[in-house]
């Protein structure tokens, strides 16, 4: 259950809360710690601050020769889990490092503002957020911190889904500052229609579930379109699926509504999330013949799989938007969908006709929704100016060297980010072939597949070599040839010892 409730985020925000560690959480108290970052890095004459928010261990560091590695935060709110458990801390582990975590511009408490107007939001932007990162860096290596132990530390940057590919984007905006570079799961290249996301949950739901998934997804969809032309259906529909409100006959901006957060969404994350087994499951309940009505089948699972009401009012969803407060429960999804509006696009659109789901959500959908959130100077114009700009500034798929990217067979990010044909001798990229999002920033341990398990390792080796001129299979040769099990034993060892 609390693993549900920390994915009830919208999967728009790629990962709007934190990506969650296998039975780790903090593990021990570490203190917050903040640090005064520039607001405008881009104007040389604003001298204004604002205080960003991260966490730091440094158990594996020493007085003299210590590296440094950073999780870098995205768009959520950062915890300590994070730097006592998970490949990074198993990277610092490995290279005598600083372990760092850092909160992005805006979320969490990093808060350069009183509130989240739109005038306030006009410094909330990637750029901004490599600035920080950059200064950030700067004073950890400083005499100013811990002594001056990270003077000649070698720099190494790992970050799963929008903060990936901030740390792509460091090593091509900062080379001189950063050494070598994890991305797991960053899409890269930005782009307004994101129709493939559909697509890649569409093959997911083919080849873990079944065809006959698809098919009864595919029927119940088009049968509930229909019911929705009546108001009697409409009224049959809001109680099969447990709406807030109730559904109202040819009401575009409702339904629209209703079909993204009720039912795209949970598709969404269901497979961006996938763990082994869960696709099979759902399509379980999708397919269960004791049900001969598919509309009924698909309501059985969403009801079961979100637990609350589904909202299908337009009017609501732009209110709950508009909260200006950073403590707003929509917060979040408030400042990520503004970066949407004016840097990325990405909608995950019904657009493409590889899916079920018909055109119930299109991507004037996503046009209005920036228009209504923020201002209607918030327009289409201005998006695609802004996704120009981002492929413009950060070259999309033409990655930078010293950068690894892991890629998930079936994560429906992966077709913006890099994929096979991208990778180099410097740049590898490595695709797991049944893996969901961000599958590869977690503890090696506990890995679901040797696929994957095999690639934290290639992705360790590679880190450990650019950032100390040895792999980490040459380091600890004596545990290299030991299982998995016995490595982590192993580590656990040399760590209490
Ligand atoms: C950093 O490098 C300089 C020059 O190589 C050396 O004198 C100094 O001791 C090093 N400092 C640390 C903390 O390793
Ligand atoms: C991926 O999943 C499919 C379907 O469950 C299975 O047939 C295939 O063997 C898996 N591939 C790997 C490499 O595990
Ligand atoms: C909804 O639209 C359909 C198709 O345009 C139409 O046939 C139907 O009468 C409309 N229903 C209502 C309740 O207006
Ligand atoms: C609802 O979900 C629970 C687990 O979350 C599962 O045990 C149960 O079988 C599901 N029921 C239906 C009807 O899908
Ligand atoms: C905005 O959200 C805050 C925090 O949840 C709440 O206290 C406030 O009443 C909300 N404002 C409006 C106008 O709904
Ligand atoms: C790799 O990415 C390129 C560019 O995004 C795309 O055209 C190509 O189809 C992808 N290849 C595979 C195997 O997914």
């Amino acid at each position: 259950m609390w693993l549900l409730l920390l994915f009830v985020s919208s999967t728009l925000g790629l990962h709007t809360k934190e990506p969650p560690l296998p039975e780790s959480a903090s593990r021990n108290e570490v203190p917050e710690r903040w640090i005064d970052v520039k607001l405008n890095h881009f104007d040389a004459s604003n001298t204004e601050t604002f205080r960003m928010r991260y966490y730091y261990n440094g158990q594996y560091s020493t007085s003299t020769g210590s590296n440094i590695v950073i999780y870098v935060g995205g768009e959520w709110s950062i915890s300590p889990s994070w730097v006592s458990a998970g490949l990074p801390y198993e990277l610092a582990s490995y290279t005598n490092s600083g372990l760092f975590y850092t909160e992005h511009r805006y979320y969490g408490l990093t808060r350069p503002s009183s509130d989240t107007s739109i005038q306030n939001l006009r410094f909330l932007n990637v750029d901004q957020a490599l600035g920080d990162l950059a200064e950030f860096i700067e004073h950890v290596k400083s005499e100013q911190f811990e002594g001056g132990r990270f003077r000649n530390a070698s720099v190494a940057l790992m970050g799963c889904s929008y903060a990936g590919t901030m740390a792509t984007w460091m090593r091509l905006a900062y080379p001189h500052l950063i050494d070598v570079v994890l991305s797991d799961s960053g899409p890269l290249h930005a782009k307004e229609d994101f129709p493939e996301y559909l697509e890649v949950i569409t093959e997911a739901l083919r080849s873990q579930g079944s065809e006959a998934c698809l098919n009864s997804i595919s029927d119940a969809m088009t049968r509930l379109r229909d019911l929705l032309y009546t108001n009697e259906g409409a009224a049959q529909a809001s109680s099969m699926f447990k709406t807030c409100a109730p559904l109202q006959a040819n009401a575009t901006l409702d339904l629209s509504t209703f079909f993204w957060y009720g039912i795209t969404e949970n598709f969404a994350r269901l497979v961006q999330y996938a763990m082994p087994g869960d696709i099979t499951k759902a399509c379980d309940v999708i397919t269960d013949r004791s049900q001969p009505d598919p509309v009924q089948r698909l309501a059985n699972w969403i009801t079961n799989v979100t637990g609350s009401c589904i909202e299908p009012r337009y009017t609501v969803v732009v209110t709950n938007h508009r909260n200006t407060s950073y403590d707003s429960p929509d917060a979040t999804m408030r400042l990520w969908t503004y970066q949407t509006c004016v840097e990325y696009g990405w909608y995950q659109t019904t657009t493409s006709s590889r899916q079920p789901f018909l055109t119930t959500v299109p991507l004037e959908y996503f046009h209005q929704m920036c228009k209504d959130f923020f201002s209607n100077d918030i327009d289409e114009e201005l998006l695609r100016s802004g996704i120009q700009r981002t492929n413009l500034f950060f070259g999309g798929l033409k990655r930078p060297d010293y950068v690894v990217s892991v890629a998930g067979g079936i994560d429906p990010w992966s077709p913006m980010g890099p994929n096979m044909t991208h990778s180099t001798p410097l740049s590898p990229v490595y695709v797991v072939s049944n893996s969901s999002h961000c599958r590869a920033v977690g503890p090696i341990a506990s890995s679901e597949s040797d696929e994957i398990r095999n690639v934290k390792f290639q992705v360790l080796n590679y880190m450990s070599y650019h950032m100390t001129g040895i792999p980490i299979m040459d380091a600890s040769a004596h545990v290299a040839l030991l299982t998995p099990i016995l490595l982590f034993a192993a580590l656990v060892l040399s760590i209490t010892m």
